[in-house]
């Protein structure tokens, strides 16, 4: 794996370092940073505070560190104030930085708490699971959830930095590995078809020597897109490609009950779903969905609903979704297996047909 990547955004341009441990080189960040004068603080999680402390202290050693409990609860108001007092706590003024480490939670919590605190401080993301690593750390989406549905208060924020330490996945939990993969699989099917070939050949486990490649293929692929539609405002494709299977996926998260299916876990049905929606549209064969399927369930993702949900249900969840709602019935669908693109006016039977073909009723 060579070097670092930038995503090119003008003054907000980033580097996205890689590497198997790069705890040296985040140390000597921190300790440029308070040799500077600037105050230092640290945002992570309980799992990943125990499960990897001899990490923890390798890349911050003294700098204070806030840890909140681990999961999708924290990314909310209270999980909110708790990181703002703790910022108030430490002092940081507008000179502070602020490390966000952990999974996607993390990073979306501590982006959204660094672009609110005296207005928006620097902040790094340190991504530690592999859904992290390939997506919500790069693109400068922050976010908590509220009552009302999910990501719906959040901001534009990018990081200064990105640093990827791909040993850092040795303690992630398998089934958290296959959610992480879900989007691996969603970047191959939505602009890299070569990626998707080496998927089917070759698919990827945990202890795989290429990890580390293709994670950083996948950042490449994001920041491509993140660089041509920054804040998601084309009419038509750019940064919104991205969401390939997620239309579907936050329907199937919301109605089931969030917790039910990891975040991945959806998507992953929601992959499949796209496929069932291209095909219906004439865009690709049935041979095509079923390499969609097969890619997917090599994986150890699900590419049905565990128990049925009724497709009422999912409807509504759709349309209070902000994406559909900003936009009528769009959808992201595949053109080919490795192209994607978005759909306006797609008729809702076919969108319940799709839905009724990997579970729904
Ligand atoms: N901002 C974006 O662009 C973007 C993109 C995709 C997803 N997201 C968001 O990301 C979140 C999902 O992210 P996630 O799947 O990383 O969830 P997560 O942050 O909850 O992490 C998953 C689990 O893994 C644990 N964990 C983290 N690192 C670990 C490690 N190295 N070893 C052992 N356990 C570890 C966590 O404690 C947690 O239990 C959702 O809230 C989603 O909305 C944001």
């Amino acid at each position: 794996m060579s070097g670092d990547l930038t995503v090119n955004l003008g003054e907000r341009s980033y580097a996205i370092s890689f590497g198997e441990n790069l705890s040296d080189a985040i140390r000597h960040a921190v300790e440029r940073f308070t040799a500077n004068g600037r105050r230092v603080a640290v945002l992570t999680d309980t799992n990943f505070a125990t499960l990897q402390a001899g990490a923890l202290a390798a890349m911050f050693g003294p700098t204070p560190v806030l840890t909140v409990a681990a999961g999708e609860g924290t990314k909310s108001l209270e999980g909110l104030g708790q990181v703002l007092d703790f910022l108030a706590q430490q002092k940081l003024d507008r000179g502070g930085v602020l490390f966000a480490v952990g999974g996607g939670v993390m990073g979306d919590l501590g982006g959204f708490a660094a672009a609110t605190w005296l207005r928006g401080i620097e902040f790094y993301q340190v991504p530690t699971t592999l859904l992290a690593m390939v997506d919500s750390s790069v693109g400068g989406k922050t976010g908590i959830n509220i009552r009302a549905g999910k990501n719906l208060v959040g901001a534009f924020h990018q990081p200064r930095g990105v640093y990827i330490s791909t040993q850092l996945l040795t303690t992630l939990p398998p089934r958290e590995f296959a959610a992480g993969m879900a989007e691996v699989i969603k970047y191959g099917l939505l602009g890299d078809a070569e990626l998707l070939a080496q998927l089917e050949r070759d698919p990827l486990r945990p202890e795989s020597p290429k990890i580390a490649e293709t994670v950083r293929r996948c950042c490449a692929t994001k920041a491509r897109f993140v660089e041509a539609d920054e804040r998601e405002t084309a009419p038509e494709g750019g940064r919104a490609l991205l969401n390939l299977g997620h239309t579907f996926g936050h329907a199937i998260e919301n109605v089931a009950g969030y917790g039910e299916y990891l975040h991945g876990e959806a998507v992953a049905i929601g992959l499949t779903a796209a496929a069932r929606l291209s095909q219906k549209l004439g865009y690709i064969d049935s041979s095509d969905v079923t390499r969609v399927e097969a890619v997917v369930a090599v994986h150890a993702l699900p590419t049905r609903l565990r128990a049925p949900l009724a497709f009422a249900d999912l409807h509504a969840a759709m349309t209070r979704d902000k994406k559909v709602r900003a936009g009528g019935l769009r959808f992201v669908v595949l053109k080919q297996l490795g192209e994607a693109i978005t759909q306006d006016g797609v008729a809702l039977d076919l969108v319940e047909a799709s839905f009724r073909d990997v579970g729904a009723h």
